[in-house]
């Protein structure tokens, strides 16, 4: 597999004959220069020189001319809570993925569990959900008191699986609650096509794919309901805050008045409750920084696409390195992380976790993504509570069957091999993801001597 690749020594020999005639050039001496060679081709993990020695674009950006001016309007306005900005920004994120409304709300995670209240999800129903995701879409379930069922993922495309969804269902079956993960769309004509054959509400988890699409339809506006998450890290940072997005009126409706105790929409104050509910409302110079975030995204969106692309196509013939996939008709995907997989073999057996020490060494900052979701403690508290102990009979609550059921063997072997990189750094040039490239390359090249 790695025979079209320089041995260690081979290597070290080119690179010496070759720019020998340089270091005479430059004046150095054939010591000194052996040792420059040596420093730069040996991985920083060895005590070689760093691929890269320079920082990656900075997150959260903001521009102090236009976003200061914003945010300070609204704090010199002294009007902080919901009101006008909050509209305007939820008018315009309505038109940027193409639903009829969108409602502010405090992050991601409670726009999930305010979703899945006015879907009618609740105690004693299932949903369908995949364990490769942030803790939040599992605990949105658990928190309306519904139980989440595990459906394993597509490990090329790190996305729920649609042909493991059908096997999963039961009468019991609520909802089905795709994730956008990483920002790559998940296959929603094929969700949406067994959702429709058996009557179940759909919910899609963008909280980390905006502007995502497939077939030029953003993603968030297939399901019954859509959520988002602006967190700080997130491709459009606000520090907190979310929203929910959505085309029925009825839903949206109730959405509002769920989200602020239970007022009619339209009603920010006042005394009238149609519901019982709670508050999550998104804050007046929240939606100042969003607004002014928002004016960034479609570029940078483009930039991490061309940027992703790019550098798949100078690490995808690297043995080891398996690419993720996009299915077929996305048009664009967010890149809220950009993934592969790492398969030890290619690189004589290197460990993941010294490959990711040896990668950060070279100046890359990389993660191992997530842990499985499925069979985590925080199920079992959760079982424990009262709601769950009465909902529930006692064979479903238990966990070591519960995980039994549950288990989702590609997903276990997907968070062994998962390597992410972070969306800042697709917002460089493509020397940036020549860098990446090249430090992947060094390493591959001298697996032997870090193994
Ligand atoms: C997939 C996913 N769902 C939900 C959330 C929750 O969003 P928030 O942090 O805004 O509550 C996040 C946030 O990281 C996420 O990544």
């Amino acid at each position: 597999m790695r025979k079209h690749m320089l041995s260690r020594r081979e290597f070290l020999k080119h690179s010496s004959l070759t720019g020998l005639g340089t270091a005479l050039i430059l004046g150095v001496t054939p010591s000194l220069y052996a040792n420059l060679v040596k420093d730069a081709a040996t991985p920083a993990l060895l005590g070689g020189q760093p691929v890269r020695t320079k920082g990656w674009p900075e997150w959260p950006m903001w521009n102090p001319a236009t976003d200061e001016e914003r945010v300070l309007e609204v704090l010199r306005s002294g009007v902080w809570s919901r009101n006008d900005v909050v509209e305007e920004f939820e008018e315009k994120w309505a038109q940027v993925i193409g639903t009829k409304r969108c409602l502010g709300t405090t992050n991601g995670t409670h726009a999930l569990i305010t979703s899945l209240h006015v879907l009618g999800v609740g105690a004693g129903d299932e949903v369908l959900v995949p364990p490769y995701t942030f803790v939040a879409t599992v605990a949105a379930i658990l928190q309306n008191n519904a139980m989440p069922v595990f459906v394993d993922v597509d490990r090329e495309t790190f996305q729920i699986d649609p042909a493991k969804l059908e096997d999963k269902i039961t009468p019991n079956t609520r909802a089905i609650l795709p994730v956008h993960i990483l920002g790559l769309p998940a296959d929603m004509p094929a969700i949406n096509a067994v959702a429709e054959k058996h009557d179940l509400v759909v919910l899609e988890d963008a909280c980390q794919a905006w502007l995502a699409e497939i077939n030029h339809q953003r993603v968030g506006s297939f399901g019954d309901l859509g959520c988002f998450s602006f967190q700080n890290s997130k491709n459009i940072p606000i520090g907190e805050s979310g929203a929910i997005v959505g085309d029925d009126d009825q839903l949206m409706d109730k959405a509002f008045s769920f989200h602020n105790f239970g007022r009619p929409h339209g009603s920010v104050t006042g005394n009238g409750y149609v519901m019982a509910g709670t508050k999550c409302r998104m804050a007046e110079y929240q939606a100042a920084i969003g607004l002014a975030q928002l004016q960034r995204l479609e570029e940078q969106t483009k930039t991490r696409n061309e940027n992703a692309a790019y550098l798949t196509s100078q690490i995808k013939d690297i043995p080891g390195i398996l690419p993720h996939r996009l299915y077929d008709g996305v048009t664009q995907a967010a890149y809220h992380l950009y993934p592969f997989r790492y398969d030890p073999d290619g690189f004589s057996g290197l460990p993941r976790e010294k490959f990711l020490t040896a990668l950060r060494k070279e100046g890359i900052p990389c993660s191992d993504g997530y842990t499985p979701l499925n069979t985590m403690p925080y199920l079992a508290d959760a079982f424990k509570s009262r709601a769950f102990q009465k909902t529930y009979p006692a064979s479903q609550l238990n966990f070591e069957n519960y995980k039994q059921q549950n288990s989702c063997p590609e997903n276990d072997q997907l968070t062994k091999e998962a390597v992410w990189l972070f969306q800042n750094m697709l917002l460089g040039t493509r020397s940036d993801m020549d860098d990446i490239a090249a430090a992947i390359s060094k390493i591959h090249q001298h697996a032997d001597d870090l193994v």
